[in-house]
């Protein structure tokens, strides 16, 4: 199937939403991720939609701009694919395209909450081991964090925080959902 990778525009937002709702369920927002999302904005420039000729939305990826205790870095996802298009390569093309777009913008660390097999090939690695923690509960084989520039992950370690806490480091004690 002939299709874009594009800049997602807020006119896009409501067909983003609904593909969120029918991929991951409407319940996707009790989720420990959405912590750090929810009131922020995801970051305009690596929202990126997947279009198909026709003008169709196949697929969608945002990030969020988050803390590792103080050091920026970002958070991958939503990624998600039009069910009846899973399987076809549209989520790793729009994973590849993102994450090379974030190198090129600057920024230094990526997270993810994700399955393992799917992200592995881009080089994430176990964030838990990395010394990273969630602000809740989380699967610890699914957190996973990539060093965009090389080197980044060298002597990082600390909560996961909301990019307007005032000061990330008060947010130390993981807290149940
Ligand atoms: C998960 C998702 C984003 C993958 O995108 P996609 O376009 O369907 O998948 P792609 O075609 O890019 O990749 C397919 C490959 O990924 C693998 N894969 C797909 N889901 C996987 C998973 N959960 N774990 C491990 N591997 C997975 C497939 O086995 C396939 O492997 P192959 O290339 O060796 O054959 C998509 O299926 C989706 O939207 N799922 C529902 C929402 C969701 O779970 N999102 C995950 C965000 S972490």
């Amino acid at each position: 199937m002939s299709y874009e990778i594009q800049q997602a525009t807020p006119a896009d937002d409501a067909q983003i939403e609904a593909l969120l709702d029918r991929t991951f369920g409407y319940d996707r927002k009790q989720r420990t991720s959405y912590r750090l999302r929810d009131g922020i904005a995801p970051l305009p420039r690596l929202s990126f939609v997947a279009r198909h000729a026709d003008g169709g939305l196949l697929a969608s990826i945002r990030y969020w701009p988050i803390r590792i205790a103080r050091t920026p870095a970002i958070l991958l996802g939503p990624l998600a694919v039009e069910p009846a298009l899973q399987g076809q390569g549209y989520g790793k093309a729009l994973v590849r395209h993102s994450l090379s777009e974030a190198k090129r913008q600057g920024h230094r660390l990526c997270v993810v909450i994700g399955a393992p097999g799917y992200y592995e090939p881009f080089g994430f690695v176990s964030a838990p081991a990395a010394g990273l923690v969630m602000p809740g509960p989380v699967a610890p084989e699914r957190f996973q964090v990539l060093a965009l520039r090389a080197g980044a992950l060298a002597g990082l370690h600390g909560v996961l925080g909301r990019t307007d806490a005032a000061d990330p480091e008060s947010d130390r004690a993981p807290r149940r959902a």
